[in-house]
């Protein structure tokens, strides 16, 4: 598990990166490359580690910065254990989404797009998955769980 990494480039770390960047270095759309394998090792991308990597391929901090902020997948900030989508699709969002919203950031203690303070839980909202039928949904990691009620999530949430 990343999650519970310390999300920044300290000096015992660098010797990886550098493995990475040289791996990747000579092969063609390498900054993805080298972006991945490097979130894989330190959990995220802070700017600092952006910042060795522009340096290191002798590009601007900014194409770096671009890229991360462009896909999804990259962070900057370090991730909880496990992810909780709360489904704010339509269909999810009238039949009690908003309050499963309210209800989480309220127990977990977490702004939307946050981290517990015990790294166990991001916390995000996701657009439909799939689940319309019996909304309210969320997802926790790849599972999806339908019919949510706060009381239902509290239960569930105990279990993680
Ligand atoms: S709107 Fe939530 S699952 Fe479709």
């Amino acid at each position: 598990m990343h999650s519970q990494q310390n999300c920044s480039a300290d000096d015992n770390k660098y010797s990886a990166l550098n493995n990475i960047i040289d791996l990747y270095k000579h092969k063609e759309g390498n900054l993805i490359q080298i972006l991945h394998a490097a979130q894989k090792v330190y959990g995220c991308l802070p700017l600092d580690l952006q910042q060795i990597i522009a340096k290191k391929l002798d590009i601007p901090l900014s194409k770096v910065s671009g890229v991360v902020s462009f896909y999804s997948f990259f962070s900057t900030q370090p991730r909880g254990q496990h992810t909780i989508r709360v489904c704010m699709g339509t269909a999810c969002y009238v039949r009690g989404g908003k309050k499963l919203v309210e209800h989480l950031m309220k127990t977990l203690d977490v702004d939307l797009g946050g981290t517990t303070a015990d790294g166990r839980f991001t916390f995000e909202v996701a657009r439909c998955i799939g689940a319309c039928g019996l909304a309210p949904a969320i997802m926790i990691d790849d599972v999806v769980y339908k019919q949510m009620t706060p009381a239902k999530l509290n239960t569930l949430l105990s279990k993680f």
